[in-house]
């Protein structure tokens, strides 16, 4: 489907949190889907910005002793500092502390107070202070936060409630009615699963006596505004609702709101309720992905395993940073991110398939075509057409993915793309043309592999629009015309204009390199280390410690048979594995070899297994031990038996 005009939001950050890497991933997937929005040449509006009331940052200011708005702007920072970096390119940053939101939170509470919408009553329940939450009994099997498991606090008291529960009905039909309304399916399964129960009115009142930092009631100065109430307004408080109707007619309702799954609920239940209560359209999408794990862990402070955006950003550049983060989530399911992953496919796609193909092109340019963008060719070899039209089908594909969030996709066929381009280069040989004097041929073949690029460089420009803007001015291209790529220009082939002089911007991807410990290291230091560890590498086993036989003996392997495999849910990677592996009780392992076999593919296979592995939890799964297997970059092959052998036998 595609679009008169492209409003897309992500959710306001909590400005007391230190942006991670899942706060950076909603912002650049709205940035890349805004860019691609503008390189269709579709009106595009993107909203982020900070969620500043509440207890947490109350309790923040004060143990800091200072004015919690001061507090805020001095918070804020942190999040536009870091969207400055990543080239993040809203068209406006609202703060729920600013005037113009908190107008507009207020009109819509008289506006709902004045209808009957919203009424006081006597509330009694659990309360918890840092997730802001309150629970009734009902949801609660114990005196602890179903969501941190913190204890709670017991509370009676006077508060205003919306009136959710009249809206059960109306939603559950629109749900039903509007399959689009919430993504992906399962997410949307999950809502309706919800909505089954009885939905209770909402509190949306907080008494000052417990929190003052809000938004207070317009009609009853002793409370504020429960923070997600307020927080949820800022998509339509920031286009205009109730005080440019001009704006708010010309970007609502909102094509994409972008969130993280934990906060369906508030999304898909609370919104469209107070939505329906103030007569307002229905955003046409609310779009839930999934989470970055760090390797197969939930991140958190605790475990000190945070992905900080600012360090990868600087070890690898932006640019890389969010090619990574578009590659290889695919969106709706958790992705992993390891820091290993990251640099082996910063080295594939990046600095050879993109950065070599580049960097072969424009030395050649340089040394056979005076440095200039030759001539177009008069006539076209099967190869070239070939190229040709992968690559145009290419540009065709790129709308349909962008329009149904298969970002990850859309990584996948540019990166083919460039293995034909390769495959283009390598086949034509213009290295061999130069030798042979086929200065035509040559030519030919070196205007399309820069044509190619020129396109490629293009569709990545919302991905990477820094390094792909340094990729097209090297063939010639102006550098206004390099920044603002558009779909008309990419669905031409030819544009590159003869005569323009090529430049060599030295390497657009310096690859990355091994530091001792096997740690990659920073991609800047590349080039200064290289020699270092191409010497190391000789060596066969880089960064692996020699071992005694005694040692080895401390790992028990043995053989096992799968009786039965299912993905984990939720993952497109885990796969859940049944083992007779000779003991009386069956084993449970978790592996992640899911994106290289299909659970029926691993039925009946006869593997190796580290036995005395501790059991650890996976993904909230238990494994009680480990398959071998053999990798290559994403590659994965199971280590099997050669023959039939029980189960239960060693392997030494
Ligand atoms: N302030 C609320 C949102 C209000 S929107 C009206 C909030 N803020 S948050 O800062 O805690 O979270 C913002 C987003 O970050 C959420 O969408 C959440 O899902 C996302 N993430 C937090 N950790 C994440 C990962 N590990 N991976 C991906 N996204 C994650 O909630």
């Amino acid at each position: 489907m595609s679009y008169e005009k492209f409003y897309v939001t992500t959710p306001i950050y909590y400005v007391n949190d230190t942006p991670h890497i899942g706060h950076a991933y909603t912002t650049i997937l709205a940035d890349v889907l805004a860019r691609y929005h503008r390189l269709l040449e579709i009106p595009t509006f993107f909203l982020t910005g900070t969620d500043e009331h509440g207890q947490k940052v109350q309790q923040a200011a004060d143990a800091r002793n200072i004015d919690p708005l001061k507090h805020c702007d001095e918070m804020v920072v942190r999040f536009q500092n870091l969207w400055t970096k990543l080239q993040i390119t809203q068209d406006d940053f609202i703060r729920t502390t600013e005037d113009r939101h908190r107008q507009v939170v207020q009109e819509i509470l008289s506006d709902l107070y004045a209808r009957d919408e919203i009424y006081a009553d006597e509330y009694e329940g659990w309360y918890c202070v840092p997730c802001e939450r309150f629970f009734t009994r009902k949801d609660l099997a114990d005196t602890t936060c179903p969501q941190c498991s913190r204890e709670l606090d017991r509370l009676v008291e006077q508060n205003y409630f919306f009136r959710m529960s009249r809206y059960q009905e109306w939603l559950i039909s629109y749900i039903e009615n509007n399959p689009e309304f919430i993504q992906p399916e399962h997410r949307r399964q999950e809502t309706l699963g919800f909505l089954k129960q009885p939905l209770a009115d909402l509190c949306i009142s907080r008494p000052k006596s417990r929190t003052s930092w809000g938004i207070e009631l317009p009609f009853d100065s002793e409370y504020v505004t429960y923070v997600w109430f307020d927080a949820l307004v800022n998509y339509i408080s920031a286009v205009g609702y109730k005080t440019d109707d001009g704006m708010f007619q010309r970007w609502w309702p909102a094509e994409y709101h972008l969130i993280g799954k934990d906060i369906l609920t508030t999304h898909t239940v609370y919104w469209p309720t107070m939505l329906k209560a103030m007569e307002v359209e229905m955003p046409r999408t609310i779009f839930a992905h999934g989470w970055w794990l760090v390797g197969q862990d939930k991140m958190s402070k605790s475990k000190g395993n945070v992905v900080d955006p600012i360090e990868m950003a600087d070890q690898y550049g932006v640019d890389a940073f969010r090619y990574y983060l578009m590659a290889e989530m695919r969106l709706g399911q958790d992705a992993s991110f390891t820091e290993d992953d990251f640099a082996e496919r910063y080295d594939a796609d990046l600095a050879n398939n993109l950065g070599n193909m580049m960097s072969r092109v424009i030395k050649m340019l340089t040394r056979h075509c005076d440095g200039q963008i030759p001539r177009r060719p008069e006539a076209m070899s099967e190869e070239d057409r070939s190229l040709q039209s992968r690559v145009l089908a290419a540009v065709r594909a790129m709308s349909g993915y962008i329009n149904t969030m298969n970002i990850d996709q859309a990584m996948t066929e540019i990166r083919e793309v460039l293995r034909e381009s390769n495959r283009y280069f390598e086949k034509m040989a213009p290295w061999t043309l130069a030798k042979q004097g086929k200065q035509e041929q040559l030519q030919r073949v070196l205007y399309n592999a820069a044509e190619t690029l020129r396109i490629v460089g293009g569709l990545l420009f919302p991905v990477m629009p820094e390094r792909m803007k340094v990729l097209r001015q090297s063939f010639g291209i102006s550098p206004d015309v390099a920044e603002k790529p558009q779909l008309d220009q990419l669905e031409q082939w030819g544009a590159l204009e003869p005569g323009k002089e090529v430049e060599d911007p030295g390497s657009l991807f310096p690859r990355s390199v091994m530091r001792d410990g096997g740690k990659k290291g920073s991609v800047e230091a590349g080039a200064a280390e290289r020699t270092q560890a191409s010497r190391r590498s000789d060596r066969g086993v880089e960064g692996v410690q020699e071992i005694t036989a005694e040692t080895f003996k401390q790992v028990s392997l043995k053989t096992g048979e799968i009786l039965k495999a299912e993905m984990v849910e939720g993952s497109d990677k885990l796969v859940k594995l049944d083992v007779d592996s000779g003991e009386k009780r069956r084993r449970q392992l978790v592996a992640g070899i899911g994106k290289n076999y299909t659970p029926a593919e691993l039925e009946k296979k006869k593997i190796v297994l580290v036995a005395n592995m501790k059991p650890a939890e996976v993904y909230g799964v238990k494994s009680e031990g480990m398959l071998l297997a053999a990798t290559e970059g994403k590659d994965v092959k199971l280590v099997t038996v050669d023959g039939d052998v029980a189960n239960g036998a060693t392997v030494s």
